[in-house]
């Protein structure tokens, strides 16, 4: 692809986010020729330094967090002359005017078609500062080739997230903003829009006749670690329902787009949160489980309970678990639960959407042949391990009819030789091309933060009494099993 002269600025240049994935995903694009021709990426940051300091910074970045290991020294060389460092204080306009000088720098040598995208990998308080001082300076005033992505938290509850709407629609055009939930650049949720809609045979399946309910679990084996300043004012309600799960959600609920346009395809999802069923007080006593984790052990490590970890109060209420029974009220769907789950310390870190269908209509096979019967079920594994398989029943071999389950499996590793990209290298370069199809639509993050503001809310108000109620590297709390064994199943996990 031919990619237009890009400048990308990137606030918050010093910091994690830059080091572990921004840095790492240009580089990699870069190796593989997705980086336009003529391109200057230029970090900022309150401390001073040089750009060769800089761009050993992000060398070391790479070579610690890169998926494809270690630098390659020439490609380094040639990809690094272009990284540039300008110290700046978002808060202070004259900053944003020696930036400016940068830019003009780079568009005269670039020309009239130089594209720019400002990245905002800094703390959510200071998207404001930086959302005004680029409009004041007229930074971004080019609706076409000028672009603003915004890393997550997109605000903290359903008024912070309008207000932020709201700052950015005053100034930029939607079709400026890229919103990121890194989970729409993973390639295997990007295959699951491959699998239901380039395949005939699903569809007539996909609906209340055929699916009995749908899972998705992601859980994680880590802790918050050092994050828990910012995790204990969000929790696993806000860190990972409000966005990934969400839009993990929508796109298994989704009806089928009539084209592959950003707008269509965010309108479509769009149409699956507002056709959500809302939380009722009683509901939210019945479909939703919160936890928190206890010390514990895991991979024979022991780790401390969240309330010990660093910046968490020893009385926090934040939970590090969540499990919600959701519903989507419409023709698809009616009637049929999504059990979603999320959580820390748990026992596997593992991403998975589960579409138990309903059991055969009558059995015919005599008694003793189907002892091991399972109804059908397709797994969408995202992560760690890559893969589809449909679980089905089929002969054991043998004189005897005895069923067994057996898989039918898609496999990445089995299938592909080469290495999937890793999301932000994705979604950076659909930033670059102009393509919002991954990104989140203003209207899609207040509509889910809609949806969720009642447990939150009643989860504030209300002090959780059991907290800790699970051990960390353990399945998570036990209501959370009760919630999915009500209705007679179990979380699925993968072996
Ligand atoms: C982030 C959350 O958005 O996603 C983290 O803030 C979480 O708490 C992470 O660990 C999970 O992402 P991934 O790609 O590791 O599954």
């Amino acid at each position: 692809i031919s990619l237009s002269p890009t400048i990308i600025v990137i606030f918050g240049g010093t910091g994690d986010l830059n080091l572990r994935k921004l840095a790492p995903a240009l580089y990699n694009l870069y190796s593989e020729g997705y980086m336009p021709e003529k391109y200057a990426i230029i970090g900022t940051a309150r401390r001073p330094l040089d750009d060769d300091k800089f761009r050993n910074t992000l060398m070391e970045g790479v070579n610690s967090f890169s998926r494809t290991g270690k630098v390659h020294k020439d490609k380094w060389e040639s990809f690094s002359k272009n990284i540039y460092y300008q110290s700046s204080d978002v808060k202070d306009s004259a900053s944003f005017d020696e930036l400016r000088i940068v830019i003009e720098k780079f568009k005269d040598e670039f020309g009239p078609e130089t594209q720019i995208v400002y990245y905002l990998a800094v703390s959510p308080d200071l998207f404001p500062a930086i959302a005004k001082r680029l409009a004041k300076f007229k930074l971004a005033e080019n609706e076409d080739n000028c672009r603003i992505v915004v890393e997550k938290p997109f605000g903290k509850d359903l008024d912070t997230a309008r207000e932020l709407n709201e700052l950015l629609k005053e100034r930029f055009k939607e079709k400026q903003i890229y919103r990121i939930d890194h989970y729409l650049g993973k390639e295997t949720v990007q295959n699951i829009m491959a699998f239901r809609f380039a395949n005939s045979f699903l569809e007539p399946l996909w609906n209340r006749n055929y699916i009995d309910h749908v899972q998705i679990s992601v859980t994680e084996q880590l802790g918050v670690g050092d994050r828990g300043g910012y995790y204990d004012g969000s929790g696993a309600l806000r860190d990972m329902i409000q966005n990934h799960l969400l839009q993990l959600l929508c796109i298994i609920g989704m009806e089928t787009p009539i084209n592959f346009d950003a707008d269509e395809i965010r309108d479509k999802k769009v149409d699956v949160l507002k056709a959500m069923r809302p939380f009722s007080a009683e509901d939210i006593r019945f479909n939703t489980v919160r936890g928190q984790y206890s010390k514990g052990w895991i991979k024979g490590t022991e780790v401390p309970a969240y309330r010990s970890e660093k910046d968490v109060p020893d009385d926090s209420n934040t939970e590090t678990f969540a499990a919600i029974k959701f519903f989507v009220d419409n023709w698809r769907w009616k009637g049929i639960p999504f059990y979603v789950r999320t959580g820390k310390c748990l026992t596997q870190s593992s991403s998975l959407i589960t579409i138990q269908f309903k059991d055969v209509p009558h059995q015919v096979f005599p008694g003793g042949a189907a002892e091991n019967w399972q109804q059908n079920r397709l797994i969408i594994s995202i992560q760690p391990e890559m893969s589809i398989r449909l679980q089905v029943q089929g002969k054991r071999p043998g004189l005897d009819m005895i069923l067994n389950p057996v898989d039918m499996v898609f496999d990445y590793k089995g299938t592909y030789t080469t290495e999937s990209p890793e999301a932000y290298e994705t979604l950076l370069l659909d930033v670059m091309t102009g393509d919002q199809t991954q990104f989140m639509r203003a209207d899609q993050v207040e509509i889910a933060w809609e949806l969720l503001m009642p447990v939150i809310n009643a989860w504030e108000q209300k002090k959780s009494l059991s907290f800790p109620n699970y051990t960390a590297g353990s399945v998570g709390p036990e209501n959370a099993e009760a919630l999915i064994a009500r209705d007679g199943f179990h979380w699925f996990t993968l072996p």
